[in-house]
Formats: C-alpha cells, structure tokens, sequence
C-alpha cells in the first residue's frame, strides 16, 4: 500500500487523513508539532518534530497541505529524499527561479511534483495549451470587499494586470492564477473585482485558441479557513493519490 506523508497537519490534512482509503499516512510534519502528533493518534503514523527526520521516513510520497513557506523551504529537500510530491500551496510556483530549481531537484532525483487541480473544476484540460496553444488566457476573479480587506459598496476593479504582479499586490489570490498558468504553460491576464453583491468567490477562465474557445466558471465557498473549500481541495488529493494506483485514468 502507497504510504504517504503529511506535511502540515490543517484543515486539509485532517481531511486526507480522515478518508484515507487505499493508501496509510506513515508520516507527519507540521510547524507546530502537537498538530502532527494530534493526527497521529487518529491515523497512526509517525509524528516527527524534525524535518530532516520527517523527510528521511519511509514513505513513497509527500503531501504538502501547508503554506506557501512550506513548499518553499522544503520542497526540493523532499525530492533529494526521493519522495513524490503534492503541491496544494500552488502559489509557490508563481516564482520561476524557485520553479526552475524543484524541477531541478525532480528531475535529478527521478521523482515528480504533482499539483491537484484544487479549487478549479477543469483546470486538468488547460493543458492542451502547452500542445495545441492557447491565443488568449484570462482569469476574473470576483470577492466580496471584505475577503479583500477592502470597504466598497460598489462593484469595483481592483486589479488589472499579469499573474506575477497580482502576486505582488494581492498574495492571498495566487494559487489560482498559479495553477492555470502552469496547467496552459503560459501567462495569464488577471482581473480582480471586488462585489458587495457576491457571497462567493466567483473564477471566470476565458481561453481561445486554435481548439475553439471555452469559458469556465467556478463559485466557491470562501477560504481561506472555510472548512468546505478545504474539503474541495482535499478531495482533489484524494482523487489524484486514488488515480496513482488506477489501472484506467479519466481526465487529461
Ligand atoms: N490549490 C488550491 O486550490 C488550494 C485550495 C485550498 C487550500 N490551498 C492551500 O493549501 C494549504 C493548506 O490549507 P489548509 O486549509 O489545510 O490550511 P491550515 O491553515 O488549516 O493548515 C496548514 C497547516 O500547515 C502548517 N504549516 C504552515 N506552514 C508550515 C511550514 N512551513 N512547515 C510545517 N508546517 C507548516 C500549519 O501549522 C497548519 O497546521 C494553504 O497554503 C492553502 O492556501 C490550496
């Protein structure tokens, strides 16, 4: 059976422990270290109060359900340990020194990175771009003023410009334009609305190319410390943690 470890013992990582299914949590990791040794209990895995030790078990893959800081720190140490690993903080590889540098570390390894498609439904076909080409990428987002610690009583854009700057000015909102970037293999033009009509956060993907044209809307529950989105992108690690060991794999 795959044996997996944890590194960061949150929300999320509750929720892959709690539905493990086909695979054990061998090991854990968090920052703070009653967190791992707390989930421990329940899944029966290792809690390590070290990294290096936490990196040196016996465990096929690493999960990163954690920070941004996380994978940046630790990402390449876990693929020179010769662990798979699953990329949740997305947003870290917004930074193309750093994503050179774990695709170094990967490729000298033999291991790979793999990033679920987490909050947007579809983003697995988007990577038709990197074959076929996609003329034109872009992502509107839209959140309520107060997910952006903003006081507005009109729909207003807020931002207009490319993912790597929208990093700069408004760093809670990364993960997505990260993701959709690194699916198409190319930029993407952001823009970013705030509504006082919205409850959700709304991601509108337009993409044109020579394969047509598709538009793809998603609502979904705000995060960051809400536990449903949690749960959609949990469920985006389970599935793809499932489709490891499948011997017919649906989705691009
Ligand atoms: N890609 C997506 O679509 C998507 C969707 C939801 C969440 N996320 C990301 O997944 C990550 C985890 O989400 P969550 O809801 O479980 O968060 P959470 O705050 O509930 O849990 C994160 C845990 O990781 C630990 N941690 C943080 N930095 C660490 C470090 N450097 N080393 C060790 N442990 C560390 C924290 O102590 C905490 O226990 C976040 O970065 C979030 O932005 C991505």
């Amino acid at each position: 059976m795959m044996r997996v470890g944890l590194l960061g013992c949150g929300n999320i990582g509750h929720l892959i422990a709690a539905h493990a299914e086909g695979f054990v949590i061998a090991a854990l990791y968090d920052q703070m270290p009653e967190r791992a040794r707390e989930l421990a209990e329940r899944s029966e895995g290792t809690a390590y109060d070290s990294f290096e030790a936490f990196a040196a078990a016996d465990v096929d893959l690493v999960v990163e359900a954690a920070s941004v800081g996380a994978v940046r720190t630790h990402g390449e140490a876990v693929l020179r340990a010769g662990k798979d690993f699953v990329v949740m903080s997305v947003g870290a590889l917004a930074d193309p020194a750093f994503l050179a540098r774990l695709r170094e570390a990967a490729i000298a390894s033999g291991r790979r990175v793999y990033i679920p498609s987490g909050a947007v439904m579809g983003l697995d076909n988007l990577k038709i771009g990197r074959i076929g080409g996609i003329d034109r990428l872009m992502l509107r987002t839209t959140k309520s003023p107060a997910s952006l610690r903003l006081e507005l009583t009109e729909r207003t854009l807020v931002f207009r410009g490319r993912a790597d700057e929208c990093v700069q000015a408004f760093p809670k909102n990364t993960n997505v334009s990260a993701a959709i970037a690194l699916a198409a293999g190319r930029e993407v033009e952001v823009e970013l609305w705030a509504d006082p009509a919205v409850d959700r956060n709304i991601h509108e993907i337009f993409a044109e190319g020579p394969f047509g044209d598709a538009y793809l809307r998603i609502r979904n529950v705000p995060s960051p410390d809400n536990p449903a989105t949690s749960y959609l992108a949990a469920l985006s690690i389970l599935v793809l943690l499932r489709d490891l060991g499948e011997p017919i794999v649906v989705g691009t």
